[in-house]
C-alpha cells in the first residue's frame, strides 16, 4: 500500500470523545495506524491509561513522538513503530482509533475483518468505512472548527 495520506493532526479535542464512545478500559491494547505525531496513542495512555501502539512510515513524525512519549514519561505504555501499516498486525489490539480517509480505511477493512479479534471496536473521525455498518455515530464540533463532524464506532 502506498502512502496516501498526508499528516493532518486530530484536533485535540476530538480524542477525548473517541476514545470514550469506543468505551476503552485501563487493561486494553490501542492501536493507531497512521498516528502522526503521536497525539491518539499519547493521550490514550495518559487519560485513559491503557497501552497504545502508533504506526506511521513518516521517519520525523515517528522521532518526534517517540521524543515526547520519553519527555511525558509513558515509555512504559506507548511503543511507536516506524512501518508501513499494512504490515502490522492487529490480533492483540482490543481498540483501533483512526484519522484516515474513507478511501484507505476501505482498502485497510478486508485487513480489520481478517485480524481483529471479537469484542474489538474501531472508531473513525470524520471518515467512515464504507460498507460497514456502524454501531453509534456521534457529531462534535472541534474547537475552532465551524461545523459538527462525525465520529464513528464499530463493533468487530
Ligand atoms: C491524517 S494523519 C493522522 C495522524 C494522527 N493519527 C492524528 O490523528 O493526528 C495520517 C497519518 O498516516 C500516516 N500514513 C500514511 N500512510 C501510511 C502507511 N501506509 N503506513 C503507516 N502510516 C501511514 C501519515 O504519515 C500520517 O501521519
Amino acid at each position: 500500500m502506498r502512502t496516501t495520506e498526508p499528516f493532518v493532526p486530530i484536533p485535540e479535542d476530538v480524542i477525548p470523545q473517541m476514545l470514550s464512545l469506543a468505551s476503552l478500559k485501563p487493561n486494553e491494547r490501542l492501536v493507531d495506524l497512521g498516528s502522526g505525531d503521536g497525539r491518539i496513542v499519547i493521550a490514550a495512555a495518559k487519560l485513559f491509561g491503557v497501552s497504545a501502539v502508533g504506526v506511521d512510515v513518516r521517519g520525523a513524525l515517528v522521532k518526534a513522538c517517540r521524543r515526547r512519549v520519553r519527555e511525558m514519561g509513558l515509555s512504559g505504555r506507548v511503543k511507536v513503530l516506524r512501518r508501513n501499516f499494512r504490515d502490522v498486525s492487529l490480533r492483540k489490539a482490543d481498540v483501533l482509533a483512526l484519522y484516515l480517509s474513507s478511501y484507505t480505511l476501505g482498502l485497510l477493512a478486508p485487513k480489520f475483518t481478517r485480524e481483529l479479534r471479537r469484542g474489538s471496536r474501531v472508531v473513525t473521525f470524520d471518515f467512515p468505512i464504507f460498507g460497514w455498518r456502524s454501531a453509534r455515530e456521534v457529531s462534535f464540533t472541534p474547537k475552532g472548527w465551524k461545523k459538527a463532524h462525525p465520529i464513528y464506532l464499530y463493533l468487530v
